[in-house]
Formats: structure tokens, C-alpha cells, sequence
């Protein structure tokens, strides 16, 4: 038998207003054309002043619960992985701890940014694996509305706000469900293709995006397809294994360009870029919400997460569901 953190339930949460590309180039110089054809998004859904990353990271990590069978006090753990929290402290997995009812446990948020999700996973994967809970909820939630200078078109025609959580359960099992191996990167020297132009310790001020779009493009494709391959080779499994690769949703020739690096074909890639656009941390767990909740990822599928953002931070992660 092998203690490994399993996936238990899935869950995520949408603000209630989508808005499309056509509706945002009323707004901005832009056009459904142009954002279409250079990154596959359709649509985004915006928070209300009422939507908040807790309040939408509480109401996917409700989903997660009930799809896990559990209530909040079964949770010993909650990591949410977020670049917008709702203050700069506490932090955010504290307010979804409050927001959900759970009772004493271990809360905190983790900043890896677009591969926020991803470096939680190996964490709560980690501390399941050693003890400290025996469920967890792993939450990726954003507002990267909050952080968008709507003046700049090349940023935010890009982005949505969102949540996906998992509940982690640690088991003692004897076949190889749960998670198999996990990898994380960063690459701090080219932190300044990907950032936000303030912060509490510089500016004082919350900041906007800022991004040299053609750089980011050229790293995550090298990055993911080397990360991709070297989960693969920790469980000595190949590309004709994976049953469903849910990617970050960042840019659809992205994902792509990615896939036909490692020979994936695209019916077994999940893709939600054109309805959420990029979410950021929540981008990989709603997209594997979506994928569960629709019958596509079933028990006994191997699937691989992979996500790379700001810092630059990669990662990459691979189980059995
Ligand atoms: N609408 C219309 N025109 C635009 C827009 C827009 N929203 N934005 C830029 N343009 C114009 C530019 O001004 C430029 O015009 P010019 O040729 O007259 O100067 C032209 O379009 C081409 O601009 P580029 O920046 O060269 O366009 P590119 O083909 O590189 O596409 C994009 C830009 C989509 C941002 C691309 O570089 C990209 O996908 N990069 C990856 C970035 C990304 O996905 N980041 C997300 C966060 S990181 C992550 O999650 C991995």
C-alpha cells in the first residue's frame, strides 16, 4: 500500500457577468477578430464589486465538498493560490476557511501566479503525504480584472476572473490513483517579461499588468513541453498514456503549439481559453471542473495539469483520477 493524495472532488465558480469580445471592443481598440485568431478567446466573465477572489474561491470549494462527499470540518488544509488576493493579509484561504464554516485548521494562499495552482498541488500533495491533514481543499482563484490597465489593449483582451478547487484526500491505496510525480520551476532573472507595476513594499499601490507578450509566448512553449516531458519520464509513462492534458488557459496557440511539440493530439486536450480566457491559478482547476462535471474525465484516467506564468514559474503535474 501507498500513502498518495487523491483527487476526491472537483468544483468551480464564474462571476455572473460574461462579456464578449465584441462588447469589450466598444470599450477598447480591439477587435473579436484580432483577439480570436491571436489567442482562441471568445468571451470572459468579469466580478461584480460583490465578487471577490474568496467569495468565488468559497463557492467552487463548496462544489468540491458536496462532489467529495465531505463537510468543511472534515478539511484540515486549505491552500488558495491567487496573484489578486481580497487584501494583502489575511490571507485569502483564511477568509474561504470563514466563508465556508470550516473550523481550525491550516489555511494559507501561495503566489506563483498563473502556476499558482500547480505549485499548491505539490504542496498539498506534500503535506498530505506527511501527515499534517488528511483532506485538503486547493483552491486557484483570481480577480485579474481588479489588475488589468483597461487602457492597454495587449493585456486586457486576455484575461478573466474565476475559481476551481479539488479536494485532496490522503489514502493509503494499493493500484496508483492520486498523484504520481509533480514538478515546479521558476526562473526569477525574467521577472520582468510578466508583472504587476506595483505592490505594498514599492509602490504602495495595487499596479496593473505588464507583459512583453512575443517573450512570454517563446518561454512557455520551451518551458511546458520541458516540464510536460519530465513528469512523464518520473512515472516512466508516455504521451500515448495521458487520457486528458488540462493545460493553463492562457492562449489557445499556446496550448497547440505545446501539444504538437509532444506529439499530443488535440481531442485529448481540455480547452476552455474560449469561453474563461486567462484566469490565471484558476484556470487549470476550472478547466478540469468543467471536464469532470461533463463526463469527458472519468475514474481510472491518467491526466496531466501543466500551467507557467509570471516570475517566470512553471510546473507540471500528472495522476490517476
Ligand atoms: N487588438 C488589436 N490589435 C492589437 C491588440 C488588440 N487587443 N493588441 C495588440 N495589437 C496590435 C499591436 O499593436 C501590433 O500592431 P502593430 O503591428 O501595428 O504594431 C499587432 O497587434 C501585433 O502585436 P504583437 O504584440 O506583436 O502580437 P502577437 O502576435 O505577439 O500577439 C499576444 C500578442 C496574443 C499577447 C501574444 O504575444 C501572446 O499570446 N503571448 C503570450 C502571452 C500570454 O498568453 N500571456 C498570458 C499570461 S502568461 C501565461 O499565462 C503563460
Amino acid at each position: 500500500m501507498t500513502l498518495r493524495a487523491i483527487l476526491a472532488g472537483t468544483g468551480s465558480a464564474l462571476p455572473r457577468t460574461r462579456v464578449s469580445n465584441a462588447e469589450l471592443a466598444e470599450r477598447v481598440d480591439t477587435s473579436d477578430e484580432w483577439i480570436v485568431e491571436r489567442t482562441g478567446i471568445r468571451f470572459r466573465h468579469i466580478a461584480e464589486p460583490d465578487e471577490t477572489t474568496a467569495t468565488l474561491g468559497a463557492d467552487a470549494a463548496k462544489q468540491a465538498l458536496a462532489a467529495a462527499g465531505l463537510e468543511p470540518a472534515d478539511i484540515g488544509l486549505i491552500i488558495v493560490a491567487t496573484a489578486t488576493p481580497d487584501n494583502t493579509f489575511p490571507a485569502s484561504a483564511t477568509k474561504v476557511q470563514a466563508l465556508i464554516g470550516a473550523p481550525d485548521c491550516i489555511a494559507f494562499d501561495v503566489a506563483a501566479v498563473c502556476s499558482g495552482f500547480l505549485y499548491a498541488l505539490s504542496v498539498a500533495d506534500s503535506m498530505l503525504r506527511t501527515g499534517a491533514a488528511k483532506h485538503a481543499l486547493v483552491i486557484g482563484s483570481e480577480t485579474f480584472s481588479r489588475i488589468l490597465d483597461w487602457e492597454d489593449r495587449t493585456t486586457c483582451v486576455l484575461f478573466g476572473d474565476g475559481a476551481g478547487a479539488v479536494v485532496l484526500s490522503a489514502e493509503d491505496v494499493a493500484d496508483d490513483r492520486g498523484i504520481l510525480a509533480t514538478r515546479l520551476h521558476a526562473e526569477g532573472q525574467y521577472s520582468g517579461m510578466l508583472y504587476v507595476d506595483g505592490g505594498p513594499s514599492t509602490t504602495g499601490t495595487v499596479g496593473h499588468v505588464r507583459m512583453q507578450g512575443r517573450e512570454v509566448f517563446r518561454h512557455a512553449v520551451t518551458n511546458l513541453a520541458s516540464v510536460l516531458g519530465e513528469v512523464m519520464a518520473d512515472v516512466g509513462l508516455s504521451a500515448a498514456d495521458i487520457d486528458w492534458v488540462v493545460p493553463h488557459q492562457a492562449n489557445k496557440r499556446i496550448i497547440d503549439a505545446t501539444a504538437k511539440k509532444l506529439g499530443l493530439p488535440p481531442e485529448r486536450i481540455v480547452l476552455t481559453v474560449d469561453r474563461h480566457a486567462n484566469t490565471s491559478a484558476a484556470s487549470v482547476p476550472l478547466a478540469l471542473d468543467l471536464a469532470v462535471r461533463d463526463g469527458r474525465i472519468k475514474r481510472g484516467d491518467l491526466i496531466v495539469l501543466e500551467a507557467m506564468g509570471g516570475g517566470f514559474t512553471w510546473g507540471a503535474a500528472v495522476l490517476r483520477v
